[in-house]
C-alpha cells in the first residue's frame, strides 16, 4: 500500500506538463508559473511611487524586478561615504510585498559612476590600491545590505567590447584584469546564496564578443571563481534581423553549467508606429521567449521597461521608440499577446 501512496504523491507534486495547461496563461505571472521562467521588468522608481496604474500593472504582471537605475553606484553613493538607499529600498520592499524576486543591477560598470570616484582616479588622488579598496567596500556594503533579498546580481556589466577585446574601463586600466574575479569573490562572500552573473549586450549575435565572454567564463571557473550565470541584455530592433542563433549561444553558456537569463529585453522600431511594425515586434518578443524556453538553463526573461511611457529608447535612439509590451496608456500591444501564446515545451 505504502509504495502506491508514495507513487501517487510523486505524480501529484510534479509540475503539470505543458499540454496539461488547458488554457493559455491569462497574464505574465501565470506564464511564469506555467513555464517556470521568471518574467520580470526593469522598474522606474519615480513611476512606481507616483503612478498607481504603473504600480498596479507591475505588481500584477511580473514576479521578478530589476532596478533600472536605483542600484547603480551614482545612485547609492553620490558622495563618498554618503549612501542614499531610499530608491533601492523602495524597490526591494515593494517586491517583498508583491512576491517578486529581485535582480540587483549592477555592482561594477563603466557608466553611471559617481563623480567623486571618476574625478579622484583622473586627478590621481585615488591610486590603484585605494581604488581596489573602494571597489571592495562598495560591493561588500551593497550586497550585504540586501543579503537574502536579491536572487541574482549583475556583478560585472558590459566588460567586453564589440571587437572581442576587454573593455578599457576605469577598472581594467587601474586594477588590471583581476578586478572581475575579485568582484565575484567579494559579492559571494557578502551573500553566498545570491546567484552571480556577468551581463552584456549584443551577446545574442556578436561572434567576437561571444567567444571572449565564453573564454572569460572558463578562465574564471578554472580559478574557482563563484560565477553562476550569464545575462543577455537583449536590446533588439525590428530594423535589424532577429538574432537567429541566440538559442545555440545560450546553450554554449549553459553547457558551462551557467544559468541563462534574458535581462533587458526590448524591441525598438523607427517611428511612426504601424500595425505591420507592431506585428513584427510581436514575433521578436515571442521568438525570444521561445529561445529561452528551448534552453532548460534559461530561467528568467526580464523586459527593460514594460510600457512605452517609461523607456530609455527614445532618449537614446533618435526617431526610435515604442519598444515595450504595453503602450503609453498601459494598453497591451500585439507583443504582449504574442508572449502569452508562445508554445510551452516545458
Ligand atoms: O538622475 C538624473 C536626474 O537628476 C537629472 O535631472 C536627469 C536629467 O538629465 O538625468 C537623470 O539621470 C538619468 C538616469 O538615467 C536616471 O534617470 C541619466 O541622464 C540617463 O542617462 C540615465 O539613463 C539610463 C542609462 O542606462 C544610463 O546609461 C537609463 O535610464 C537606463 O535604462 C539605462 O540602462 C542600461 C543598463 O543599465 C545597462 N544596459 C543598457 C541599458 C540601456 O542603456
Amino acid at each position: 500500500m505504502k509504495p502506491l501512496i508514495i507513487a501517487l504523491a510523486l505524480v501529484l507534486a510534479a509540475p503539470l506538463p505543458a499540454s496539461a495547461h488547458p488554457r493559455p496563461p491569462r497574464d505574465l505571472r501565470q506564464l511564469a508559473e506555467q513555464t517556470g521562467v521568471k518574467i520580470g521588468s526593469a522598474v522606474d522608481i519615480a513611476a512606481l511611487r507616483a503612478e498607481s496604474d504603473y504600480r498596479r500593472v507591475l505588481n500584477r504582471q511580473f514576479n521578478h524586478v530589476t532596478a533600472e537605475n536605483a542600484m547603480k553606484w551614482e545612485s547609492v553613493e553620490p558622495q563618498r561615504g554618503v549612501f542614499t538607499w531610499d530608491d533601492a529600498d523602495t524597490l526591494v520592499e515593494n517586491a517583498r510585498r508583491n512576491r517578486q524576486q529581485v535582480r540587483g543591477h549592477t555592482l561594477v560598470w563603466h557608466n553611471q559612476l559617481p563623480a567623486w570616484l571618476t574625478a579622484g582616479v583622473e586627478d590621481g588622488s585615488i591610486g590603484a590600491t585605494e581604488l581596489r579598496q573602494i571597489l571592495r567596500d562598495h560591493i561588500t556594503t551593497q550586497v550585504r545590505r540586501y543579503k537574502g533579498k536579491i536572487r541574482a546580481w549583475d556583478v560585472v556589466n558590459e566588460v567586453v567590447e564589440e571587437d572581442g577585446t576587454m573593455r578599457q574601463s576605469i577598472w581594467l586600466k587601474h586594477l588590471g584584469p583581476g578586478y572581475i574575479a575579485d568582484a565575484f569573490r567579494w559579492a559571494h562572500r557578502a551573500d553566498p546564496r545570491a546567484k552571480l552573473f556577468i551581463n552584456d549586450y549584443n551577446l545574442e549575435w556578436n561572434a567576437p564578443k561571444i567567444e571572449t565572454t565564453l573564454s572569460l567564463v572558463k578562465e574564471l571557473q578554472a580559478q574557482g571563481v563563484p560565477i553562476h550565470g550569464i545575462g543577455f541584455q537583449g536590446h533588439l530592433g525590428i530594423q535589424y534581423d532577429y538574432p537567429g542563433d541566440w538559442a545555440n549561444v545560450m546553450r554554449r553558456f549553459a553547457d558551462l553549467g551557467l544559468e541563462v537569463a534574458i535581462t533587458e529585453l526590448d524591441v525598438r522600431m523607427e517611428l511612426p508606429v504601424t500595425p505591420e511594425k507592431l506585428a513584427t515586434q510581436a514575433t521578436y518578443y515571442s521568438r525570444a521567449m521561445t529561445d529561452c524556453l528551448s534552453v532548460r538553463a534559461c530561467r528568467e526573461l526580464t523586459v527593460w521597461g514594460f510600457t512605452d511611457r517609461h523607456s530609455w529608447v527614445p532618449g537614446w535612439f533618435d526617431g526610435e521608440g515604442a519598444a515595450c509590451l504595453l503602450d503609453e496608456n498601459l494598453a497591451p500591444k500585439p507583443a504582449y499577446q504574442a508572449l502569452l501564446t508562445v508554445k510551452n515545451p516545458r
